[in-house]
């Protein structure tokens, strides 16, 4: 499906199936068009182009209150002269489901969110936090076939976030409904989610699980928004079943192949040792020069930038227990085995600082 306003695209050309039960997260930086997809899912937004479907009937002509669909935003948008308890039966009487349901299900929908004792109280009277979980309450009391949240979390502070998370993976396995979550923070996305969509230029650039979009990214694009890596970018040619990449300063291989021959080699943290010795490759490493930039501690870990001879820069992590004698000024040898890396065509608009 696609959505234009006026001569700019929001959302172009999207194609995404999302199972029964599924915890899908859309992912992507502001104004990639996942809110605007959110919407037509929700029917706030027409579509330009497309079809939409849900269980398998097409619902471009049911307005959004008909299409069985609970919805949470940012913003709690809560109604100020309205108790918790009329908050959340508010979806009920529009349903004119009875009083005693109504009770019994408003009193459920507190449970699951844990507030059983704050059904009096007005808006107002709660916290940020506990305002979300109420919206959270209202939208799923009518047991909505679909739940859909756009960042929901992203006023809050870190620590409620955290809290908040682990309830909305809690209540998604309690009530078993479609959940799409919208955010642009990836740890969130990674902790939550079943499948992940990373929207970038009003496009779905790729749909996974967390492993699969980390281990095996579609596009640097991909790579760069989810997780850590270290990019080396160079001239791709056939060498084997493989690729034989050659940069400024040094020749690596890589599994796969690409078109055109300008590559980017993507390695995550965790893949790359650091050595004190000489480059050589006699047990078939890759093997690349580099300085010891910077250090940084983590604890359990410790994470090692380095100058790559190129002038770009990768990042190395260490569990502790396994630390090399390296130290910031340190000449180094950068080691990983061919398959610990993946082959992508480069893309000049995305610069390789890691984070
Ligand atoms: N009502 C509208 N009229 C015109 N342009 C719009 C409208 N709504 C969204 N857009 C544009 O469509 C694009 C996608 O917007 P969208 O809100 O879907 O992005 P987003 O991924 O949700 O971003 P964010 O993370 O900032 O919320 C943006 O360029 C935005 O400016
Ligand atoms: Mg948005």
């Amino acid at each position: 499906m696609s959505k234009r306003f006026g001569d700019s695209v929001a959302v172009d050309d999207v194609t995404l199936t999302i199972e029964p039960g599924e915890f899908m997260t859309f992912l992507g930086p502001s104004g990639s068009g996942k809110t605007t997809t959110l919407n037509m899912i929700a029917g706030f937004t027409d579509l330009s182009a497309g079809a939409l479907e849900i269980d398998g009937r097409p619902v471009g002509g049911t307005p959004a209150h008909k299409r069985d669909i609970g919805v949470v935003f940012q913003h709690y948008a809560l109604f100020p002269h309205m108790t918790v308890a009329q908050n959340i039966a508010f979806p009920l009487q529009q349903r004119k489901v009875p009083k005693t349901e109504r009770e019994r299900l408003v009193a459920a929908a507190l449970e699951t969110v844990q507030l059983p004792d704050h059904a009096s109280r007005y808006p107002a009277e709660l916290s940020g936090g506990q305002q979300q979980r109420v919206a959270l309450a209202r939208a799923i009391v009518f047991s909505p076939r679909v739940l859909l949240m756009d960042e929901p979390l992203g006023a809050l502070d870190r620590k409620l976030r955290e809290f908040l998370q682990l309830e909305i993976k809690r209540i998604h396995r309690e009530i078993g409904s479609t959940f799409v979550f919208v955010t642009h923070d990836q740890e969130e996305a990674l902790i939550l989610s079943d499948r992940i969509a990373v929207f970038n230029n009003a496009r779905i650039e790729q749909v996974g699980t967390a492993s699969e979009l980390y281990e095996r990214p579609a596009t640097l694009f991909v790579a760069r928004f989810l997780g850590e890596s270290t990019i080396l970018r160079g001239t791709a040619r056939p060498d084997g079943s493989g690729s034989a990449i050659d940069g400024a300063g040094f020749a690596v291989r890589a599994p796969g192949r690409i078109e055109g021959g300008k590559a980017a080699l993507v390695v995550r943290p965790e893949r790359l040792r650091l050595t004190p010795d000489e480059p050589v490759t006699a047990d078939g490493a890759n093997a690349v020069p580099v300085t010891v930039v910077e250090e940084i501690y983590l604890g359990a870990a410790r994470k090692l930038e380095v100058a790559l001879p190129d002038g770009g820069h990768g990042l190395v992590r260490e569990q502790a227990g396994s630390l090399s004698d390296l130290r910031v000024g340190d000449r180094a040898v950068l080691r990983w085995h061919p398959d610990d890396c993946v082959l992508l065509p480069d893309d000049p608009t995305i610069e390789r600082i890691f984070t």
